[in-house]
């Protein structure tokens, strides 16, 4: 089978040189760490990022809100409800006007309200607020540090995206030696720039994505659905690696037990019609156009004609009731269909009970024409393949011109192959040089 080109050969984007231009929200919890913030807010902004700086009560006991907007040049938030603040600039406002948050230092009793998911003070409820990178930087007391509750809200924490920098070990404020010191200004710095390198510099900054992914549940009475065994974690992984290359990725995700992938802005469905409702409306109605949509999920293709208000009851005498279904929207094809508004490129899966590559590839290409879509990714989701929920997948690509057979691999690197082949498509480059709009401006 033809392999023409292969993207995943190309080296991975190259992290960003510089911070210039970058908005951070700085979250500065309590510890005496707090000192070294001020100096990072410094730094910071020598390197050209806007720092809008966030104190907790925690902080404010180890450095003023003062200090910290003077060294800012912007005023500093301590309170969630201030209605001042709200009116000028609400937390969600807060959450929204950054390309990345840093919290340092990161006490211990912070990490665990984060890990938790508290929304109980102006740092917390942005951070719960915001679909946008996060950075933290720990700092506190070694055994603190090494105890299984922090070490759990660590694991949960990163489980969740959040990158993690430090602690380094060296002498404690507390008098002891070990590991639990915030990292230095500069490592702060350096890992901020590494987070956001992919995104700021990537081969699809500048382009709007959108991912389906995971199944729909359709409705037969308020207690019972029908629904099918996706997991979600192939257009989960896809959604992330779109917005690792820099492309701002919308996914539309029916109900899986995943986080939301970091950097990218989930909205959640549950049925089909949902799906359809929400792709349409940021294929029609988003200020900005699609310029990709990736079509991962496993949508129902039929739903209950009437769903029961009541549940449903058995029958005395016995007998099944007569389950009748209509069609669902097919969101693909909405999405594709002719237009002004039609994506420049859309890719669609196709799940089919087929080991065999060359009638994969057939059924690929009956399913690329009939849907209007530019590539699609056939694979197979026969009992014993564990595709459908399992870690790996096994995928045939087919655009046109050429089928590509791709080994068995991780669902995210199949998500990271893909988005290197979408970048080399539609800018001519898989790790980024030129401006992606302007190499899109130039294909269309
Ligand atoms: N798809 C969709 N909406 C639907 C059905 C499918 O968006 N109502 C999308 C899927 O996300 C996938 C592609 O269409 O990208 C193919 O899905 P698949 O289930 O393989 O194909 P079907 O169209 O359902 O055809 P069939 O079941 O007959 O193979």
């Amino acid at each position: 089978m033809a392999n023409a080109k292969d993207p995943a050969a190309s080296p991975p984007v190259a992290p960003r040189a510089t911070l210039d231009g970058v908005r951070v929200l700085l979250i500065i919890s309590g510890g005496i760490a707090a000192y070294k913030s001020l100096e990072l807010i410094r730094r910071l902004r020598d390197v050209g990022v806007a720092v809008q700086p966030v104190l907790t009560a925690g902080g404010a006991r180890f450095i003023t809100a003062l200090a910290a907007a003077s060294l800012a040049g912007t005023k500093c938030y301590t309170e969630l409800f201030s209605l001042t603040d709200e009116a000028e600039m609400g937390h969600i406002r807060l959450a929204r006007d950054c390309d990345l948050i840093i919290v340092a230092p990161a006490s211990a009793h912070m990490m665990a309200r984060m890990a938790a998911g508290m929304a109980d003070d102006l740092a917390t409820t942005v951070l719960l607020a915001s679909d946008r990178p996060v950075l933290v930087a720990p700092a506190m007391n070694e055994v603190m540090w090494a105890a299984a509750a922090t070490q759990d809200n660590l694991a949960t924490l990163e489980s969740r995206g959040v990158a993690v920098v430090g602690p380094g070990s060296g002498d404690l404020a507390c008098g002891e030696v070990g590991s639990g010191r915030m990292a230095e200004v500069p490592v702060i710095i350096a890992a901020a720039a590494e987070l956001l390198g992919g995104a700021a510099r990537g081969p699809l900054a500048g382009l709007t994505a959108l991912v389906t992914s995971g199944p729909t549940i359709e409705a037969v009475d308020p207690v019972r659905y029908i629904a099918n065994r996706s997991s979600g974690r192939q257009g989960h992984a896809v959604a992330a690696a779109l917005a690792r290359l820099g492309a701002r990725t919308t996914l539309v995700s029916g109900p899986v037990a995943l986080a939301d992938p970091p950097g990218v802005t989930t909205i959640h469905v549950e049925s089909a019609r949902q799906m359809a409702e929400a792709c349409q409306r940021l294929r029609d109605g988003g200020a900005a156009p699609l310029h990709i949509a990736v079509f991962a999920a496993a949508v129902a293709d039929w739903r209950p004609a009437t769903a029961s208000a009541a549940k449903l009851k058995k029958a005395r005498g016995g007998g099944a009731p007569a389950l009748a279904l209509e069609e669902n929207p097919d969101v693909l094809a909405l999405v594709a269909a002719a237009g002004q508004r039609r994506p420049r490129l859309v890719i669609g899966f196709a799940a089919e009970t087929e080991a065999d590559a060359t009638r994969l590839a057939a059924l690929a290409n009956e399913k690329r024409a009939r849907k209007n879509c530019d590539w699609v990714l056939a694979n197979d989701v026969s009992p014993g393949t564990a595709t459908f929920g399992g870690a790996d997948n096994r995928i045939v690509l087919v655009d046109g011109t050429v089928t590509e057979d791709w080994p068995t691999m991780s669902k995210t690197a199949v998500a990271d192959r893909l988005a290197r082949r979408i970048a080399l498509a539609l800018t001519g480059s898989a790790t980024g040089h030129a401006s992606a709009e302007a190499a899109l401006r130039a294909v269309s």
